[in-house]
């Protein structure tokens, strides 16, 4: 892998992870007990490259102040700060002067993948291609724009999406680009690279290849995937080379305390410093640290923010519950509720199914 540089793609405001990524970028959220970038980082140094660039914009101190030069994980970090947000695009032509060779591996910051990298960068070079991308299959493309190609395995059109795609293949969010592809990219303005430089680069007739595989892969954008991809990192479904516990049914961090009553299961992260009560049942979940769950309560599939409480027999169900919130004894929270920062929800059997904020 000498000669080749990462650059992960971290500066996105996370919208759809709210109220969690108010104070910190998607990319630092707790997952299976680091931060979600922490394992992308250990899965590109264990590919061989230890020079990575992150290109920073929203909340971009969070990351050196965590990070610094990278040492501690083995790799060498660089940071590429955006003043304004430039788009994916963007934010990948704006870290070309921390460059130092001519093939670049590009990664959103919030994808877990298993992708083979030597593979991809392989098809890179035997296509001769100017950009190579990785695609994934999933089962229900409609919900994505999908990225159809030729037996010869280059990429024929970015398709928006559709109710009848014409392929399962989607845009898996990891890109090989030669340094000329990337500095082909304008400068000075936001650039989407999914909906401009890629098609861009088709219609000018450049070698666009895809490296098409079905390991392990998940998008962490929005909530349900968030709490599902953590507890596949915890079941040791996902691959990653971070992760602070054996694999298996829960992963429980320092000074956390779980009842011997309690059941804790499905991929859940106890944070440090939570603790867990007498017949508490919590299923999939990421407690964040310093969380509390009170005696009988249930939390399934859902986020707790720093340092919040779930009293005694509340239920929790598919929720995000911001830093510092409390769900009320006997309160029923369903179905995608968000309980935005140090809010209270008094007790009672209310059901709260929509915001509250
Ligand atoms: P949502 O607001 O919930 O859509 O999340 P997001 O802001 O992270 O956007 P999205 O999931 O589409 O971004 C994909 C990847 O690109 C993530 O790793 C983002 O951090 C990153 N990203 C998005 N916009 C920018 C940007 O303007 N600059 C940089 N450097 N990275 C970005």
């Amino acid at each position: 892998m000498a000669g080749i540089d990462a650059v992960v793609l971290v500066g996105g405001q996370g919208t759809r992870l709210r109220p969690l990524t108010l104070s910190a970028p998607k990319p630092m959220l707790p997952t299976a007990g680091v931060p979600l970038l922490t394992h992308l980082i250990s899965r590109i140094r264990d590919a061989g490259v230890s020079h990575i660039v992150l290109g920073t914009s929203y909340r971009a101190e969070v990351f050196s102040d965590h990070f610094g030069d990278g040492a501690a994980l083995g790799v060498e970090l660089d940071y590429v700060v955006e003043s304004e947000p430039l788009g994916t695009g963007g934010g990948i032509r704006n870290v070309a002067d921390a460059l130092r060779g001519d093939t670049v591996l590009i990664f959103n910051g919030d994808v877990l993948s298993g992708v083979d990298l030597q593979a991809l960068l392989d098809v890179h070079e035997r296509r001769r291609a100017e950009v190579s991308l990785h695609l994934t299959r999933v089962e229900d493309p409609r919900a994505f724009g999908c990225v159809p190609t030729s037996p010869d395995g280059l990429v024929e059109a970015f398709l928006e999406k559709d109710p009848n795609p014409v392929t399962d293949q989607i845009n898996a969010g990891t890109y090989v680009f030669t340094r000329t592809a990337l500095e082909s990219i304008p400068t000075g303005r936001p650039v989407s690279v999914e909906r401009e430089t890629f098609p861009g680069l088709l219609a000018a007739g450049a070698r666009v290849a895809a490296y098409v595989d079905a390991t392990y892969w998940r998008d962490l954008g929005k909530p349900s995937d968030f709490v599902a991809g953590s507890a596949d990192l915890v079941r040791g479904i996902a691959p990653s080379g971070a992760l602070p516990g054996p694999v298996g049914e829960r992963l429980c961090l320092e000074g956390a305390d779980v009842a011997t009553d309690a059941e804790v299961r499905g991929g859940s992260t106890v944070g440090r410093d939570c603790r867990v009560g007498a017949g508490a049942r919590v299923e999939g979940s990421v407690l964040f640290d310093g969380s509390r769950i009170g005696a009988n309560a249930v939390v399934r599939r859902s986020v707790l923010g720093f340092g919040s409480v779930v009293e005694d027999g509340a239920v929790v169900e598919d929720a995000v519950i911001g830093d510092g919130a409390k769900i009320g004894s006997g309160v029923e929270l369903l179905a995608g509720a968000r309980v935005w920062p140090s809010v209270m929800l008094p007790p009672g059997s209310i059901r709260f199914s929509s915001d509250s904020s």
